[in-house]
């Protein structure tokens, strides 16, 4: 058991990205706490974002004109009233990262001397952004000052295991996340963190596909984490496919940002030239600028009906100054491919990018289990709905953080109990680590192949039958062996892919990112599909 601290606990944030580093910001004004990154704390989907963060800002643009956009890309979803609580914050949430620092693009004549760009699923120009590297810009400044506060204390290289429940306790108390146990890679060691609140803030689950936009920490840890601890999750058969990955050997996860087509990029069949090769008109009116589910889907259709291992984003006619001063980091990073963007077409293919589902929660970031809350990519809040419209996630982050953390700072703190420590007595090392690394890549294949952007409810239950079998073996690992990363990792992997396949069954229709071939139509009244573990008797 840990001793009961004289110090009051601290509230443990799990995750340095853009979530979790708002969190903890707001929080550090009057409580302790200690921010938890699985590797080092640059490493997240929030330094890799490009496109930008929505502000409702303009005097063209207005708080209705953004719940619509919102309402349309998620195709019938969205809960209108998250929609709307979160564009209403929008303005003093870009206006927040001013304050921080954040170095946005600017444009004297623009509101809040500010540059906006447009994406696809957008009325109008909305988009903060800081050229195409706008997460960067963002995670830069907010870690600073996370470094700099005294009541802020990062651990880089912690990996959260599991969240301590009552059930660990074996106590008859009522149900409440108690703290968290963590991996210190360094130690190797088990660590019990008592808290007087969980934040997860672990990101997305991109890597359970073989292709995806994704950074290694996107292994779905908050979601499986949550899951465990028995709180819902919601919608996760809605995986967003990002339409323009770059294609090339050497470089797998280069995501070319949807403003590119927002400033007039255009998709074409490779071996056409002119108009002739376009194909965006004939899938949707809108076109490059309909929402990802629909160029995504347009795109994997063309590439099968015509053999092609991807299509091309040309963005010839933008012009080397335009492209090299608003896209300064795709021309470098390109070039150093040995593609010239202002004068060659790029080849592009869609990739898994972003998890609509989630755990549930509210919009305080309150899961089911008192004192577990969960902010940003791994939670589920309604905004979404069936397909996110492009730079919505980063302003969820930054709205439910302060949202989150004024929860927390008005909720009169639990009294922390002495926990159980992590027992290894019944464990060993690993005998063949391999096994790992063969189950991690037969998963993402599996998920590539048969949960991908178009499904049939017999490659699922395939998919099903498969993950069944691997999650029988990596609880065997796990009973029996010591964690590491690898082992963690791929066990919340398997969970987030068996919710993931479980939800595609549910939903017998077609609806944003989930496009069924035995269930080509949309339903006229739809919900988002709930899960939540069936509790074993004790
Ligand atoms: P992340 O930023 O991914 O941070 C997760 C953190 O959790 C990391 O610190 C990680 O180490 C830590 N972590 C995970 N598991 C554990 C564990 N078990 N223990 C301890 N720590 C853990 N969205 C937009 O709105 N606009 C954009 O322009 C945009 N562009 C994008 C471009 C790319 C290439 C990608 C991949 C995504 C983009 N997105 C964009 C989506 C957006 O970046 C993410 O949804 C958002 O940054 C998620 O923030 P987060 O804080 O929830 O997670
Ligand atoms: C992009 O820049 O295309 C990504 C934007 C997003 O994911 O919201």
């Amino acid at each position: 058991m840990t001793d009961h601290p004289s110090n009051p606990a601290p509230v443990v944030v799990i995750g340095a990205g853009l979530a979790g580093l708002a969190v903890a910001l707001h929080l550090a004004q009057t409580r302790p706490v200690v921010v938890l990154a699985k590797r080092e704390l640059g490493e997240g989907a929030t330094p890799w974002a490009q496109g930008g963060i929505v502000g409702v800002l303009g005097d063209d643009d207005s708080i209705d004109s953004h719940v619509r956009d919102t309402q349309d890309a998620g195709a019938g979803l969205v809960d209108e009233h998250a929609a709307r609580f979160i564009a209403e914050r929008s303005a003093q949430a870009v206006a927040w990262l001013v304050e921080l620092g954040v170095p946005f693009s600017p444009d004297p004549a623009g509101p809040l001397g500010l540059h906006l760009a447009r994406e696809g699923g957008h009325a109008v120009r909305r988009i903060a952004h800081a050229a195409d590297a706008t997460g960067k810009a963002i995670h830069d400044a907010l870690l600073a000052r996370a470094q700099a506060h005294p009541n802020i204390t990062l651990r880089q290289r912690w990996m959260a295991v599991d969240v301590i429940t009552s059930r660990h306790l074996q106590r008859d108390e009522a149900p409440r996340c108690y703290g968290v146990y963590a991996l210190d890679m360094d130690s190797q060691r088990v660590e019990t963190l008592p808290a007087v609140a969980v934040v997860l803030a672990t990101g997305g689950v991109g890597k359970v596909y073989r292709y995806t936009s994704n950074p290694d920490t996107a292994t779905g840890d908050g979601m499986a984490m949550a899951w465990r601890a028995g709180c819902r999750v919601a919608n996760m058969e809605f995986i967003q496919f990002h339409p323009t990955c770059l294609y090339h050997p050497q470089e797998r996860t280069l995501l070319i940002t949807e403003a590119l087509r927002g400033e007039g990029a255009v998709l074409r069949l490779p071996g056409m030239s002119g108009d002739d090769g376009r194909f965006m008109a004939a899938h949707d009116p809108r076109g490059e600028l309909a929402p990802r589910d629909i160029v995504a889907r347009a795109i994997d259709f063309e590439m099968k009906k015509h053999g092609l291992d991807h299509v091309w984003l040309d963005a010839t006619h933008l012009g080397e100054n335009f492209l090299k001063s608003h896209f300064p980091t795709i021309h470098a990073r390109c070039a150093a491919l040995g593609i010239d963007i202002a004068s060659q077409p790029i080849p592009v293919v869609p990739a898994a990018h972003y998890a609509c589902g989630g755990v549930v929660t509210d919009l305080d970031g309150r899961t089911d289990l008192p004192g577990l809350y969960a902010v940003g990519e791994t939670s589920y809040t309604g905004l979404h709905g069936a397909n996110r419209l492009a730079s919505n996630s980063l302003l969820e982050c930054v709205v439910l953080g302060r949202t989150c953390a004024d929860h927390i700072l008005g909720s009169a703190p639990a009294a922390v109990q002495a926990l159980p420590h992590w027992d290894e007595s019944q464990v060993e090392d690993a005998d063949e680590q391999v096994v790992i690394s063969h189950n991690w890549d037969e998963l993402r294949l599996l998920m590539w192949n048969y949960v991908g952007i178009v499904r049939t409810t017999k490659r699922l239950q395939r998919a099903r039958h498969r993950i069944k079998l691997l999650q029988s073996e990596i609880d065997d690992y796990y009973a029996n062996f010591r964690v590491n990363r690898d082992l963690l990792e791929l066990r919340n992997l398997v969970d987030c892919a068996k919710l993931i396949v479980r939800s595609a069954l549910m939903r017998t229709e077609s609806r944003g990112l989930h496009y069924s071939r035995d269930y080509p139509d949309t339903l006229p009244v739809s919900f988002p599909t709930v899960l939540l573990r069936r509790r074993r008797r004790t």
